[in-house]
């Protein structure tokens, strides 16, 4: 058995050694929200938190991530009903097809704890996730409008 800890949660999970995070998140412990895209850490739709660093999910075992602290998009907005970030977003009308964002989000909410007032370079340096609907602009300008928020 592993031990996790997710969104603030202590589960118990069953895996084989080489389970990347990802599949242990999605499948075993239920929360779906973390997409799968590419499997080789390239599109980011996969990224979650673990102690409040971004990183994706399906290049890393779950094995090796025992007793951190991870959160998914689900933990995103702790105990407000959306993170500002999720705010922003609505109001910028960033999803297309959704499938990206929630990688997407977990990756702009890392760089806002880290750089509370990103500049654009800062912005497409850190937010280096895939989005074949082109949402790009639209996800720096609620950045941008999360920031000030
Ligand atoms: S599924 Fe993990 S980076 Fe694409
Ligand atoms: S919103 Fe469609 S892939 Fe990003």
């Amino acid at each position: 058995m592993t031990s996790l800890i997710v969104n603030g949660r202590a589960v118990e999970i069953d895996v084989d050694p080489d389970t990347p995070l990802l599949w242990a998140i999605r499948e075993q412990i239920g929360l779906t929200g973390t997409k799968y895209g590419c499997g080789i850490g390239q599109c980011g739709a996969c990224t979650v938190h673990i102690d409040g660093v971004a990183v994706r999910s399906c290049s890393v075992l779950a094995a090796d991530v025992a007793g951190k602290a991870i959160t998914t998009i689900e933990g995103l907005a702790e105990n407000a009903a959306q993170h500002r970030l999720q705010r922003a977003w609505i109001d910028h009308d960033v999803p297309q097809c959704g499938y990206c964002q929630s990688g997407m989000l977990m990756a702009a909410a890392a760089l806002l704890a880290e750089k509370p007032h990103p500049s654009d370079q800062d912005i497409d340096e850190a937010i280096s996730n895939i989005c074949r609907c082109g949402t790009f602009q639209q996800a720096r300008e609620a950045i941008h409008a999360a920031a000030k928020a």
